[in-house]
């Protein structure tokens, strides 16, 4: 089994990957943390000092790092989407999962944390959030809601549908 958690900033793709790779003993991989790795650098960082554009470059080049990979739970950054070649690479082995959530309960859910630089500007984050939706339902073989559910019972959704 190879699930990719594709879904924007705040929808738990973390946290639920972490849940699911427990309960079925499967490794988890954040694609994130392999970007920091790469850069040796913070998120933040590489968009302050190295713009996004090199920031999709990394997403790009970690995406196709993951081609091979079988049995594994990975976690998207929530701009996955953008480049198409990163589904195209994600895909391969594995089955695209969208955390669908509102915009109103991300607001929540992200109030008080400052490592997401494209969520500084919540009206930006908002069209963001509005233009992502369509490429979100376009790739995903599965989606489930996470409003007003927890980690838990998201991540035995998944499991009980795969
Ligand atoms: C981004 C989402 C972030 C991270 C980066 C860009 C985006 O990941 O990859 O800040 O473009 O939506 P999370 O979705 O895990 O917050």
């Amino acid at each position: 089994m190879k699930l990719i958690l594709i879904g924007f900033m705040g929808a738990g793709k973390s946290s639920v990957a972490k849940s699911i790779g427990k309960k079925l003993s499967i490794g988890v991989i954040e694609m994130d943390d392999l970007i920091m790795k790469r850069s040796k650098k913070s998120i933040n960082q590489i968009f302050n000092e190295d713009g996004e554009t090199r920031f999709r470059e990394l997403e790009i080049e970690v995406a196709k790092s993951l081609v091979k990979k079988n049995k594994c739970i990975i976690s998207a950054g929530g701009g996955v989407v953008i480049n198409k070649i990163n589904i195209d690479y994600l895909k391969e082995r594995g089955k695209i999962i969208f955390l669908k959530t509102s915009f109103l309960e991300i607001s929540r859910r992200l109030k008080d944390i400052d490592n997401r630089p494209l969520f500084k500007d919540k009206e930006a984050a908002k069209k963001l959030f509005i233009s992502r939706q369509k490429l979100y339902e376009e790739y995903a073989d599965l989606t489930v809601s996470t409003d007003g559910k927890s980690v838990e019972k998201v991540a035995y959704e998944i499991i009980s549908q795969n």
